[in-house]
């Protein structure tokens, strides 16, 4: 059975209902516009989980100046009926005031790791993901979250938030789904043009071939300089980060037993894309 909810009190039955038959939560939050990303987080949590709860909330908190909220992709129906296909049990679409009451003044911030990477290009970004996200968990009670490894930051400072506060839900990062060609699913790439579009799988192919060189023992700033360049040369207009760095803190690589990630933002035209593997 599949159904859709706006409010807040009838979630809280719903969920109520299923703790009482003894039934585990699983919730996968998003911003609708689903593809087979957000479709690889549903799979993940129907196999780990009872029930599945997917979030639709295009939260205008997280969206920076001259960004694009009113443009971003908005399908409803379309989204609902990929949802029930799959075999998820609800989807929850709050109103703007289920998620910030009038007078609503409360915020998570999580430091350091909030203010690297697109947190510089971003700013206030993490603060906003951090305040919805935390409010879905304690909406919701899930017993575990889903967040897409594409968004590896996000990923990281929302288990940072989570260990820091004492959250029982666990929050669990799934494998980045890629087009054939190896460009990450998002739901942004639909501002591709044709040409841009052949161009963007230079970012995932150029991190891959990043990470195998730090394999090999290269050294990490030429390497970082290597692919950002690389990325320059194959048409990207500008590269706001091509890092290199521990993959848990986020933090420079210092000990070099430790896994790292290659992280990398980068736009070609009017499109920002974002992308990262391990190294
Ligand atoms: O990754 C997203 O789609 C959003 O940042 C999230 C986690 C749904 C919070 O609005």
């Amino acid at each position: 059975m599949f159904s859709i909810v706006r409010s807040l009190d009838h979630l809280r039955k719903q969920i109520l209902s299923w703790r009482n038959e003894g039934l585990s939560v699983g919730l996968v939050p998003t911003m609708g516009a689903l593809h087979s990303g957000h479709m690889a987080l549903v799979s993940r949590s129907l196999e780990a989980c009872d029930r599945t709860l997917v979030t639709l909330f295009i939260n205008p908190q997280q969206f920076c100046e001259g960004e694009d909220f009113e443009d971003y992709p908005r399908d409803e129906q379309k989204d609902a009926k990929k949802l029930k296909t799959a075999g998820a049990h609800f989807l929850f679409v709050p109103k703007f005031e289920e998620i910030y009451p009038n007078g609503f003044s409360t915020g998570v911030r999580v430091s350091g790791l909030s203010d690297l990477l697109e947190g510089v290009h971003r700013p206030g970004f993490f603060d906003s993901v951090a305040t919805i996200v935390i409010k879905l968990l304690n909406q919701t009670a899930a017993d575990r979250a889903f967040f897409g490894e594409k968004d590896y930051q996000q990923l990281m400072v929302i288990k940072r938030m989570a260990h820091d506060l004492d959250i029982t839900t666990v929050i669990e990062g799934v494998e980045t789904v890629r087009e054939d060609d190896g460009l990450a699913l998002s739901s942004r790439n639909i501002y591709l043009s044709e040409k841009e579009r052949q161009t963007a799988a230079t970012l995932y192919k150029t991190l891959v071939a990043v990470a195998k060189h730090v394999k090999e023992g290269n050294e990490v700033a030429a390497q970082e300089d290597w692919g950002r360049k690389k990325l320059l040369n194959a048409g990207f207009s500008s590269v706001d980060y091509f890092s290199i760095l521990d993959a848990e803190t986020l933090l420079p690589c210092i000990d070099a037993s430790r896994v790292k990630r290659v992280l990398a933002a980068a736009k070609l035209g009017r499109t920002r894309l974002i992308d990262n593997v391990q190294a």
